[in-house]
């Protein structure tokens, strides 16, 4: 693959999306089947973090560990990123040092700073503005799930956060038919709306989940509050009444619909504990596509 680095969806072709899909389902059929394989030995991947992280984390270390490499953990607290010194410096450093840079940031401008200056790979690992590595791993469980990509209908409970952009900067690409429900003020950003449209794909905007909901092939949903709206979380609390996947809202979808959820859940907002983890659900084998996805990811960009 001839991309440097991975911050937006948008940056990448139908063509890319699929190269990155295949080598996952590659990546993963090997693993399971016990064949190792290390086209990353002797390499080193920076994972930053300016919040808190599970499954990015984790799954980025072990998938290095997987492909025969090393990846090096450090902590908001451990380069304090624009604050001890500028991203330009820190992407020059690392650059020095290693072959990749992960980066989890606020500020969707830090990430494309990063790749900017540095002269390895940069992979934005969530910005308040997108989440690319999240809807890749996504996108590889419901190619798995559904066989397919093109067609279904994908509907939307929720936020019109960092997830939904990356799901309009991507999926659209795929062909994917995107419905919206977000309450009123809580909508994606108009421009990405309007990019997504141009890839033709088809895109339902409403403030209304049964209405979102018909017919659809998948719903998802994430947390009202991301990481760094602590202070607006109670207000959105508010304004999110009603959108929440639940028993009752599932059995207005296609009886085929499966859930997905980019984790951590709050359960009782925006999901219930009985959808979650009941026999809809997807979100654990989404959870472990993160880990399949990215390495298809490294492999392809610092390979
Ligand atoms: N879905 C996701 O990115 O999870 P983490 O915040 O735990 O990395
Ligand atoms: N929208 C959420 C996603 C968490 C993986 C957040 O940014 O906190």
């Amino acid at each position: 693959m001839k991309r440097k680095d991975l911050i937006s969806l948008c940056d990448c072709s139908a063509e890319e999306l699929w190269e990155f899909l295949e080598t996952a389902k590659q990546l993963k059929i090997a693993h399971k089947s016990g064949q190792s394989s290390r086209p990353l030995a002797g390499r080193t991947l920076a994972l930053i973090f300016q919040k808190p992280s599970l499954r990015t984390r984790v799954s980025f270390e072990t998938g290095m560990t997987q492909l025969g490499g090393h990846a090096i953990y450090l902590a908001p607290t451990d380069i304090k990123l624009g604050q001890r010194e500028t991203t330009e410096d820190i992407a020059l450093v690392l650059s020095g040092y290693v072959d990749g840079i992960m980066a989890r940031v606020f500020e969707h401008q830090v990430v494309e700073d990063l790749a900017r200056y540095a002269t390895v790979p940069v992979i934005n690992g969530l910005s308040d503005l997108e989440h690319p590595c999240q809807v890749l791993g996504d996108l590889l469980t419901i190619w798995e799930l559904k066989r397919r990509i093109a067609g279904l209908k994908l509907a939307w409970i929720g936020d019109g956060n960092n997830v939904l952009h990356s799901w309009l900067s991507g999926a659209s690409k795929l062909g994917l038919n995107l419905s919206l429900a977000c309450p009123e003020g809580f909508e994606p950003e108009a421009e990405i709306i309007e990019y997504a449209k141009a890839q033709g794909t088809q895109i339902e905007l409403s403030h209304d989940p049964t209405e979102a909901v018909r017919g659809a092939d998948l719903l998802y949903t994430d947390v009202w509050a991301s990481m760094g709206e602590e202070a607006i979380a109670t207000q959105k609390r508010q304004a999110f009444q009603g959108f929440q996947v639940n028993d009752e809202l599932l059995a207005l979808a296609d009886p085929e619909a499966r859930v997905l959820h980019c984790l951590p859940a709050h359960y009782g907002d925006e999901i219930t504990h009985e959808v979650a983890h009941g026999p809809q659900s997807a979100l654990w084998v989404q959870a472990e596509n993160r880990l399949h996805a990215q390495k298809a990811i490294m492999a392809l960009l610092m390979g």
